[in-house]
């Protein structure tokens, strides 16, 4: 339905009826699943070494960065990614889900400025880290990598067209990201002081990456982390209102960085957890069942932080029952077989050195359910 800027109450009425049928319409991780973006590694650029990817990469990777940021991916990883990707947007076709693609019209080799720094792009490949739906609102992500400070104009023209159809838009001020922004006493080798975490970025200015909550109706649970600040989590809890209760968490990540490899809901009253990083859950979880998830079938020797071999957890579900999951994660498909769901196998491989799997590549717009509470 198109939106008409009138001032009678006729028109008044016509945007009304639009809010209520947007095209955006999604409040937890398991509600069948209508639309969904499917992102793309074309263009995908290395990220450029700076004050965050120095502080956010471990150190055995540092070589990787200094000789190739700002370099584009190789080609054959991208075409190999794009592949599966492109599967997987088949996949959800097949399964009557409706895949939008970013329009790939960015330029992410391109260097651009602001006041106090220059970078290039990244990809848009993890549509998950850069935007947020929390029932009819669309969430543009601060972001706090500078490479993807303009990120999520890669999808400006599909949040167009999803706010002509009556969604809500609400971007977060972006922070400067100038070097007080980061910790210069930020040492990644000492994850704790004095029992506290550490991160690389301060509160001096607003920031959040999406992908570091995770939505569960009334109640979203969010992780900081060395993207997510505590501004951040107060920005995203004011805007969403009173309809929401934001819970903060954290787990054993020494390096956290985007909380979906870390708990997984699955469904109404269950839960998946890493074993590796969660010890105990908060007490609200305590009438839900836990899964612990088995270890990942391969190590995956990544050159980030951002992910871990359990990157085998990223996944989508596509209703209480059916997730799409990567196809060599046999111990986790038994598992979830045994606890009665219906894994969906996918070859997804060739795209987690790109830092992701499904649940990372992709964003669910629009599920079919209502705002309920579960705990
Ligand atoms: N930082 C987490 C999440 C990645 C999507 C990990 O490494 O598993």
């Amino acid at each position: 339905m198109t939106l008409r800027a009138s001032h009678n109450v006729r028109s008044r009425a016509r945007i009304s009826i639009s809010s209520t049928t947007s095209a955006v319409h999604s409040y937890n991780e398991w509600d069948p699943l209508e639309e969904v973006i499917v992102g793309s590694v074309d263009g995908a650029v290395v990220p450029p070494w700076d004050a965050i990817t120095m502080a956010t990469m471990p150190s055995h990777a540092s070589w990787f960065f200094k000789k190739y940021g700002g370099q584009s991916f190789p080609q054959e990883m991208i075409e190999k990614a794009r592949e599966e990707l492109d599967g997987l947007a088949l996949l959800f076709k097949q399964h009557g889900i409706v895949v939008r693609r970013p329009d790939n019209k960015m330029d992410f080799s391109k260097e651009y400025r602001t006041p106090w720094w220059s970078s290039k792009g990244m990809y848009s490949a993890m549509p998950r880290d850069v935007l947020m739906v929390i029932g009819d609102i669309l969430i543009e992500a601060p972001m706090a990598w500078r490479t993807r400070y303009f990120e999520s104009h890669a999808y400006h023209s599909l949040l167009r067209e999803y706010f002509d159809q009556g969604a809500k838009w609400l971007v977060a001020p972006k922070s400067s990201m100038d070097v007080e922004f980061y910790d210069k006493n930020y040492n990644p080798d000492r994850p704790y002081i004095d029992g506290k975490k550490q991160f690389p970025i301060t509160n001096k200015e607003i920031a959040f990456d999406a992908a570091d909550f995770v939505r569960c109706g009334r109640d979203i649970f969010v992780q900081k982390s060395h993207v997510t600040n505590d501004l951040g989590i107060e920005w995203v809890r004011r805007h969403i209102g009173s309809d929401y209760r934001v819970h903060e968490v954290e787990f054993g990540d020494e390096h956290p960085m985007h909380i979906d490899t870390t708990i997984i809901p699955l469904a109404p009253g269950k839960i998946l957890i890493n074993p590796l990083w969660v010890k105990k859950l908060p007490d609200i979880f305590k009438s839900w069942d836990v899964l612990v998830a088995p270890p990942p079938a391969h190590p995956f020797d990544s050159a980030l932080y951002f992910s871990s071999d359990w990157l085998s957890l990223n996944m989508l579900s596509i209703d209480e029952k059916r997730i799409v999951v990567e196809e060599q994660e046999r111990p986790l498909i038994e598992s979830l077989t045994k606890w009665g769901f219906e894994p969906l196998p996918i070859p997804f491989r060739n795209f987690y050195p790109f830092g992701g799997s499904v649940h990372c590549a992709t964003l669910d717009v629009r599920r079919r359910g209502t705002l309920q509470s579960y705990f």
